[in-house]
Protein backbone atom coordinates (compact mmCIF):
# COMPACT_ATOMS: atom_id res chain seq x y z
CA UNK A 1 0.00 0.00 0.00
CA UNK A 2 1.40 3.48 -0.79
CA UNK A 3 1.25 5.45 2.18
CA UNK A 4 2.52 9.34 1.33
CA UNK A 5 5.46 10.74 2.53
CA UNK A 6 4.76 14.69 3.20
CA UNK A 7 6.51 16.23 0.29
CA UNK A 8 9.60 18.62 1.19
CA UNK A 9 10.30 21.53 -0.14
CA UNK A 10 12.50 21.77 -2.95
CA UNK A 11 14.93 23.62 -1.28
CA UNK A 12 15.39 21.97 1.98
CA UNK A 13 14.49 18.73 1.50
CA UNK A 14 15.50 16.03 -0.60
CA UNK A 15 13.81 12.66 -1.46
CA UNK A 16 15.13 9.39 -2.04
CA UNK A 17 13.61 5.95 -3.72
CA UNK A 18 15.42 2.90 -2.57
CA UNK A 19 14.58 -0.84 -3.88
CA UNK A 20 14.61 -3.67 -1.73
CA UNK A 21 14.32 -1.01 1.22
CA UNK A 22 11.90 -4.38 3.23
CA UNK A 23 15.01 -6.08 4.37
CA UNK A 24 19.37 -6.09 5.26
CA UNK A 25 20.97 -3.69 3.83
CA UNK A 26 18.17 -1.71 1.80
CA UNK A 27 16.63 -1.30 5.11
CA UNK A 28 19.39 0.17 6.22
CA UNK A 29 20.18 2.49 3.52
CA UNK A 30 16.64 3.75 3.79
CA UNK A 31 16.75 4.37 7.69
CA UNK A 32 19.87 5.98 7.28
CA UNK A 33 19.16 8.54 4.42
CA UNK A 34 15.96 9.30 6.05
CA UNK A 35 17.86 10.11 9.79
CA UNK A 36 20.04 12.19 7.43
CA UNK A 37 16.85 14.28 6.48
CA UNK A 38 15.55 12.80 3.36
CA UNK A 39 11.75 11.87 2.35
CA UNK A 40 12.32 8.25 1.65
CA UNK A 41 10.13 5.81 -0.84
CA UNK A 42 10.63 2.29 0.95
CA UNK A 43 10.38 0.22 -2.46
CA UNK A 44 10.65 -4.01 -2.26
CA UNK A 45 8.73 -6.96 -3.62
CA UNK A 46 7.81 -8.11 -0.14
CA UNK A 47 5.69 -5.57 0.46
CA UNK A 48 5.05 -6.36 4.18
CA UNK A 49 8.73 -5.73 4.51
CA UNK A 50 8.93 -2.39 2.80
CA UNK A 51 5.69 -1.26 5.00
CA UNK A 52 7.74 -2.08 7.84
CA UNK A 53 10.73 -0.17 7.27
CA UNK A 54 8.72 2.66 6.35
CA UNK A 55 7.31 2.34 9.80
CA UNK A 56 10.37 2.21 11.85
CA UNK A 57 11.62 5.74 9.62
CA UNK A 58 8.52 7.00 10.55
CA UNK A 59 7.97 6.13 14.13
CA UNK A 60 11.83 7.69 14.33
CA UNK A 61 10.51 10.81 13.06
CA UNK A 62 11.58 10.19 10.21
CA UNK A 63 9.33 10.77 6.64
CA UNK A 64 8.61 7.59 4.66
CA UNK A 65 6.30 5.81 2.28
CA UNK A 66 6.17 2.29 0.71
CA UNK A 67 5.42 1.20 -2.05
CA UNK A 68 5.30 -2.88 -3.56
CA UNK A 69 7.49 -2.95 -6.31
CA UNK A 70 8.92 -6.12 -8.44
CA UNK A 71 12.02 -4.14 -10.19
CA UNK A 72 12.00 -7.42 -12.55
CA UNK A 73 8.29 -6.41 -13.46
CA UNK A 74 8.32 -3.67 -16.87
CA UNK A 75 4.64 -2.62 -15.98
CA UNK A 76 5.21 -2.15 -12.36
CA UNK A 77 8.24 0.06 -13.04
CA UNK A 78 6.66 2.02 -15.93
CA UNK A 79 3.82 2.87 -13.08
CA UNK A 80 6.85 4.19 -11.11
CA UNK A 81 7.19 7.91 -12.23
CA UNK A 82 3.71 8.75 -12.09
CA UNK A 83 3.31 7.07 -8.35
CA UNK A 84 6.22 8.92 -7.07
CA UNK A 85 5.76 12.26 -8.79
CA UNK A 86 1.96 11.72 -6.67
CA UNK A 87 3.95 10.75 -3.81
CA UNK A 88 6.68 12.98 -3.27
CA UNK A 89 7.00 15.26 -6.56
CA UNK A 90 10.34 14.41 -7.55
CA UNK A 91 13.48 11.99 -6.88
CA UNK A 92 17.08 13.30 -5.91
CA UNK A 93 18.75 10.13 -4.54
CA UNK A 94 18.00 6.24 -6.23
CA UNK A 95 19.46 3.24 -4.50
CA UNK A 96 19.60 0.41 -6.60
CA UNK A 97 19.70 -2.08 -4.03
CA UNK A 98 17.23 -4.84 -4.41
CA UNK A 99 19.04 -8.03 -5.46
CA UNK A 100 19.13 -11.99 -5.66
CA UNK A 101 21.68 -14.27 -4.66
CA UNK A 102 21.94 -18.06 -5.42
CA UNK A 103 24.84 -19.95 -6.09
CA UNK A 104 24.54 -22.77 -8.31
CA UNK A 105 27.72 -25.06 -9.61
CA UNK A 106 28.52 -24.20 -12.75
CA UNK A 107 28.08 -27.74 -14.01
CA UNK A 108 24.00 -27.93 -13.03
CA UNK A 109 23.19 -23.86 -14.06
CA UNK A 110 20.82 -23.62 -16.45
CA UNK A 111 20.03 -20.25 -18.82
CA UNK A 112 16.97 -19.85 -16.52
CA UNK A 113 18.74 -19.75 -13.43
CA UNK A 114 21.04 -16.81 -15.21
CA UNK A 115 18.71 -14.75 -16.28
CA UNK A 116 16.62 -15.01 -13.32
CA UNK A 117 19.47 -13.28 -11.46
CA UNK A 118 20.22 -11.06 -14.17
CA UNK A 119 16.83 -9.59 -14.59
CA UNK A 120 16.56 -8.40 -11.01
CA UNK A 121 20.03 -7.55 -10.52
CA UNK A 122 20.82 -5.99 -13.72
CA UNK A 123 17.81 -5.21 -15.71
CA UNK A 124 16.22 -4.31 -13.03
CA UNK A 125 18.38 -1.70 -11.89
CA UNK A 126 18.20 -0.44 -15.19
CA UNK A 127 14.74 -0.33 -16.05
CA UNK A 128 14.39 1.42 -12.24
CA UNK A 129 17.09 3.99 -13.40
CA UNK A 130 15.60 4.82 -16.43
CA UNK A 131 12.10 5.44 -15.36
CA UNK A 132 13.28 7.69 -13.17
CA UNK A 133 15.71 9.95 -15.41
CA UNK A 134 13.63 12.57 -15.74
CA UNK A 135 13.19 13.39 -11.97
CA UNK A 136 17.13 12.62 -11.60
CA UNK A 137 18.16 15.33 -13.95
CA UNK A 138 15.75 17.57 -12.72
CA UNK A 139 16.94 17.52 -9.35
CA UNK A 140 19.79 19.12 -10.10
CA UNK A 141 21.58 17.54 -7.42
CA UNK A 142 20.65 13.90 -8.27
CA UNK A 143 22.35 11.15 -7.03
CA UNK A 144 22.18 7.08 -8.57
CA UNK A 145 23.82 4.65 -6.06
CA UNK A 146 23.95 0.67 -7.20
CA UNK A 147 24.48 -1.80 -4.61
CA UNK A 148 26.97 -4.24 -6.51
CA UNK A 149 29.40 -6.66 -4.66
CA UNK A 150 33.36 -7.69 -4.16
CA UNK A 151 31.88 -10.48 -6.47
CA UNK A 152 31.51 -7.44 -9.23
CA UNK A 153 35.50 -7.78 -9.78
CA UNK A 154 36.30 -11.08 -7.96
CA UNK A 155 35.68 -14.20 -9.05
CA UNK A 156 33.96 -16.91 -6.65
CA UNK A 157 32.98 -20.46 -7.03
CA UNK A 158 29.30 -21.46 -7.67
CA UNK A 159 28.74 -17.83 -8.68
CA UNK A 160 28.22 -16.93 -12.49
CA UNK A 161 25.02 -15.74 -12.79
CA UNK A 162 25.74 -13.30 -9.27
CA UNK A 163 29.34 -12.45 -10.11
CA UNK A 164 27.77 -11.10 -13.83
CA UNK A 165 25.19 -9.47 -12.82
CA UNK A 166 27.63 -7.37 -10.31
CA UNK A 167 30.33 -6.93 -12.85
CA UNK A 168 27.72 -5.54 -15.18
CA UNK A 169 26.69 -3.29 -12.83
CA UNK A 170 29.70 -2.27 -11.64
CA UNK A 171 30.70 -0.94 -15.13
CA UNK A 172 27.29 0.58 -16.29
CA UNK A 173 27.61 2.57 -12.80
CA UNK A 174 30.70 4.55 -14.72
CA UNK A 175 29.01 4.35 -17.98
CA UNK A 176 25.82 6.26 -16.02
CA UNK A 177 28.08 8.86 -14.67
CA UNK A 178 29.38 9.86 -17.99
CA UNK A 179 26.06 10.05 -19.16
CA UNK A 180 25.10 12.04 -16.14
CA UNK A 181 27.38 14.11 -15.29
CA UNK A 182 26.15 17.30 -17.64
CA UNK A 183 23.12 17.07 -15.07
CA UNK A 184 24.54 16.88 -12.16
CA UNK A 185 23.83 13.92 -11.43
CA UNK A 186 26.57 11.57 -9.96
CA UNK A 187 26.83 8.16 -10.20
CA UNK A 188 28.72 5.50 -7.58
CA UNK A 189 28.58 1.61 -6.70
CA UNK A 190 29.32 0.15 -3.16
CA UNK A 191 30.43 -3.38 -3.42
CA UNK A 192 29.84 -4.91 -0.18
CA UNK A 193 32.03 -8.32 1.35
CA UNK A 194 29.98 -10.04 3.83
CA UNK A 195 26.98 -8.42 5.11
CA UNK A 196 25.09 -10.06 7.89
CA UNK A 197 21.82 -10.13 6.20
CA UNK A 198 18.82 -12.54 4.97
CA UNK A 199 21.09 -13.22 2.35
CA UNK A 200 23.46 -15.15 4.39
CA UNK A 201 21.28 -16.70 6.21
CA UNK A 202 20.75 -20.70 5.72
CA UNK A 203 16.86 -21.96 5.53
CA UNK A 204 17.36 -23.46 9.37
CA UNK A 205 18.22 -19.80 10.34
CA UNK A 206 21.87 -19.68 11.10
CA UNK A 207 24.65 -18.00 8.62
CA UNK A 208 27.49 -19.19 7.07
CA UNK A 209 29.52 -16.90 9.56
CA UNK A 210 28.49 -18.98 12.19
CA UNK A 211 30.33 -21.87 10.05
CA UNK A 212 33.72 -23.28 11.14
CA UNK A 213 35.24 -22.43 7.68
CA UNK A 214 34.59 -19.07 7.99
CA UNK A 215 35.80 -18.65 11.33
CA UNK A 216 38.74 -20.37 9.99
CA UNK A 217 39.30 -18.55 6.63
CA UNK A 218 38.12 -15.57 7.21
CA UNK A 219 38.22 -14.83 11.00
CA UNK A 220 41.30 -16.61 12.14
CA UNK A 221 43.21 -16.24 8.94
CA UNK A 222 42.74 -12.66 8.65
CA UNK A 223 41.26 -13.34 5.37
CA UNK A 224 38.75 -10.29 6.10
CA UNK A 225 41.40 -7.98 7.79
CA UNK A 226 38.78 -6.78 10.09
CA UNK A 227 37.76 -10.40 11.15
CA UNK A 228 34.23 -10.35 10.73
CA UNK A 229 31.25 -9.80 7.98
CA UNK A 230 29.68 -5.93 8.03
CA UNK A 231 26.70 -5.24 9.49
CA UNK A 232 24.02 -3.76 7.30
CA UNK A 233 24.57 -0.13 9.62
CA UNK A 234 27.89 -0.17 8.53
CA UNK A 235 27.32 -0.29 5.05
CA UNK A 236 24.79 2.35 4.97
CA UNK A 237 27.49 5.24 6.54
CA UNK A 238 29.39 4.53 3.47
CA UNK A 239 26.28 5.11 1.03
CA UNK A 240 25.09 8.19 2.86
CA UNK A 241 27.88 10.64 1.84
CA UNK A 242 27.81 8.84 -1.82
CA UNK A 243 24.03 9.98 -2.12
CA UNK A 244 24.50 13.62 -0.11
CA UNK A 245 24.96 16.61 -1.59
CA UNK A 246 28.35 17.07 0.42
CA UNK A 247 29.50 14.58 -2.41
CA UNK A 248 29.87 17.10 -5.27
CA UNK A 249 33.26 15.12 -7.22
CA UNK A 250 32.71 11.60 -6.20
CA UNK A 251 31.15 9.80 -9.62
CA UNK A 252 32.01 6.70 -11.17
CA UNK A 253 33.29 5.14 -8.43
CA UNK A 254 33.10 1.83 -6.57
CA UNK A 255 33.48 2.01 -2.99
CA UNK A 256 34.62 -1.15 -1.56
CA UNK A 257 33.04 -2.21 2.09
CA UNK A 258 34.50 -5.11 3.08
CA UNK A 259 36.49 -5.06 5.89
CA UNK A 260 39.87 -4.82 3.94
CA UNK A 261 38.86 -7.93 1.95
CA UNK A 262 40.43 -6.55 -1.40
CA UNK A 263 43.21 -5.07 0.43
CA UNK A 264 45.25 -8.49 0.80
CA UNK A 265 46.31 -11.63 -1.13
P1 LIG B 1 18.31 -9.30 1.65
O1 LIG B 1 17.89 -10.59 1.07
O2 LIG B 1 18.29 -9.08 3.11
O3 LIG B 1 17.47 -8.11 0.97
C1 LIG B 1 17.22 -8.05 -0.40
C2 LIG B 1 15.88 -7.37 -0.60
O4 LIG B 1 15.67 -7.23 -2.01
C3 LIG B 1 14.72 -8.18 -0.03
O5 LIG B 1 13.89 -7.38 0.77
C4 LIG B 1 14.00 -8.69 -1.26
O6 LIG B 1 12.60 -8.84 -1.09
C5 LIG B 1 14.33 -7.59 -2.27
N1 LIG B 1 14.18 -8.05 -3.64
C6 LIG B 1 14.68 -9.17 -4.21
N2 LIG B 1 14.29 -9.26 -5.48
C7 LIG B 1 13.52 -8.18 -5.72
C8 LIG B 1 12.80 -7.71 -6.84
N3 LIG B 1 12.75 -8.42 -7.98
N4 LIG B 1 12.13 -6.55 -6.75
C9 LIG B 1 12.14 -5.85 -5.60
N5 LIG B 1 12.76 -6.25 -4.49
C10 LIG B 1 13.45 -7.40 -4.55
O7 LIG B 1 19.77 -9.07 1.08
P2 LIG B 1 20.88 -7.97 1.32
O8 LIG B 1 22.07 -8.66 1.80
O9 LIG B 1 20.36 -6.84 2.09
O10 LIG B 1 21.14 -7.53 -0.19
C11 LIG B 1 20.98 -6.20 -0.67
C12 LIG B 1 21.94 -6.00 -1.82
O11 LIG B 1 23.27 -6.12 -1.35
C13 LIG B 1 21.78 -7.04 -2.94
O12 LIG B 1 21.88 -6.40 -4.18
C14 LIG B 1 22.96 -7.96 -2.71
O13 LIG B 1 23.37 -8.60 -3.89
C15 LIG B 1 23.99 -6.99 -2.20
N6 LIG B 1 25.09 -7.59 -1.45
C16 LIG B 1 24.86 -8.32 -0.30
C17 LIG B 1 25.92 -8.89 0.37
C18 LIG B 1 25.73 -9.68 1.63
O14 LIG B 1 26.71 -10.30 2.10
N7 LIG B 1 24.57 -9.71 2.24
C19 LIG B 1 27.29 -8.76 -0.13
C20 LIG B 1 27.42 -7.99 -1.33
C21 LIG B 1 26.35 -7.43 -1.96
Amino acid sequence: MYASASAGSRSEQRNALVTGAGSGIGAAIAEALARSGCAVVCTDRNEAGADATAARIRAAGGSAASLPLDIADDSAVATLPEKVVAGLGAIDVLVNNAGVGGEVPTSGLTMADVRAVLRVNLEGAVAVTLALLPQLRASGSGRVLNVASIQGFRGARDSLAYGASKGALVNLTRDLACDLADDGVLVNALAPGFVNTPMARYADGTTEYETDWFRTIYVENARIPLRRPAEPEEVAEAALFLCSPANTYVTGQVLAVDGGMTATF
